[in-house]
């Protein structure tokens, strides 16, 4: 059970879930058991109706320096193959509820790949991105070539996964893979305050509104926009669309209970 791991940490804060990587002297390397944890308590929250959005949080030194190393150091071909390690990053593309990472320190390999796996990346001043693969031998394998390529444009993608050079959070700012750059002193605060500004939407349209714009890596124009289309109508099912559309009518704020 992810509660039980050591090396995930989960706590919650009313509406908001945490979850902590806790390997810091490995500088968080995402380990296949951690990986498992971490997977699991996502999860979990997923399912807790009490939960309304997720942070995802490293430690000051890293957020994540990437896949264990010491894991697939000696592994064969088919073995990587039956270990189906990626089946658990498929998981965390399922997580319906949005995802903030609070990012300080090396975000590197699996861990950049992680942090883009979430939905909104606060990063401290002191973060470094990167896909340094390309100096153990490889390459991303989870998502680093895509989703950079779609977060940054392919020169800059390019230049990160071939050359394996490092990033500060400010050319990450500038290049568009990070949502804000904070003091490191608050990489954690402010990505919390935003979990609970989230907290405050209707949940139902939080979750569609996150499948729609991640759709658009996935389709032409048209098809994302009849997708949108359709996701915008069926929040005419909610209660929460009455309660939103009557109190803004109303000059109040919303209640919004998440049916
Ligand atoms: N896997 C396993 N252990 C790691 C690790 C990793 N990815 N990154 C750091 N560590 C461990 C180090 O081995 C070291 O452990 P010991 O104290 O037991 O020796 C500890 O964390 C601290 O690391 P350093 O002493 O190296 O710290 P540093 O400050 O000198 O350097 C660093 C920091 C530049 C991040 C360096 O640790 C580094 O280059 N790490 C590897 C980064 C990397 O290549 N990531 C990609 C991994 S492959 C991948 O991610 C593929 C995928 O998902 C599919």
């Amino acid at each position: 059970m992810a509660r039980m791991n050591p090396n995930v940490l989960v706590e919650t804060q009313g509406p908001v879930g945490l979850v902590t990587l806790n390997r810091p002297d490995a500088l968080n390397a995402l380990s296949l058991a951690m990986m498992e944890a971490l997977v699991e308590a996502l999860e979990a929250f997923d399912r807790d109706p009490a939960i309304r959005v997720i942070v995802l949080a490293g430690h000051e030194k890293a957020f994540a320096a990437g896949a264990d190393i010491g894991d697939m150091a000696g592994a064969g071909v088919f073995e990587m193959y039956e270990r189906n390690q990626f089946a658990r990053w498929m998981r965390i593309k399922q997580i319906r509820k949005p995802i903030i990472a609070a990012v300080s320190g090396y975000c590197l390999g699996g861990g950049c790949e992680l942090a883009m796996h979430c939905d909104l990346i606060v990063a401290s001043e002191s973060s470094r991105f990167g896909q340094p693969e390309i100096n153990i031998g490889v390459m991303p394998g989870a998502g680093g070539t895509q989703r950079l390529t779609r977060a940054i444009g392919k020169f800059r993608a390019m230049e990160m996964v071939l050359t394996g050079r490092f990033i500060t959070a400010h050319e990450a700012w500038q290049a568009g893979l990070v949502t804000r750059v904070v003091s490191k002193e608050q990489f954690l605060s402010e990505a919390l305050r935003l979990a609970h500004e989230l907290a405050t939407k209707p949940p139902l349209a939080l979750k569609l509104a996150k499948e729609s714009v991640l759709k658009a890596d996935e389709t032409s124009l048209s098809e994302g926009l009849e997708y949108e289309r359709k996701l915008f109508y069926m929040l005419f099912a909610t209660s929460d669309q009455k309660e939103g559309m009557k109190a803004f009518l109303e000059k109040r704020k919303p209640d919004f209970t998440g049916q």
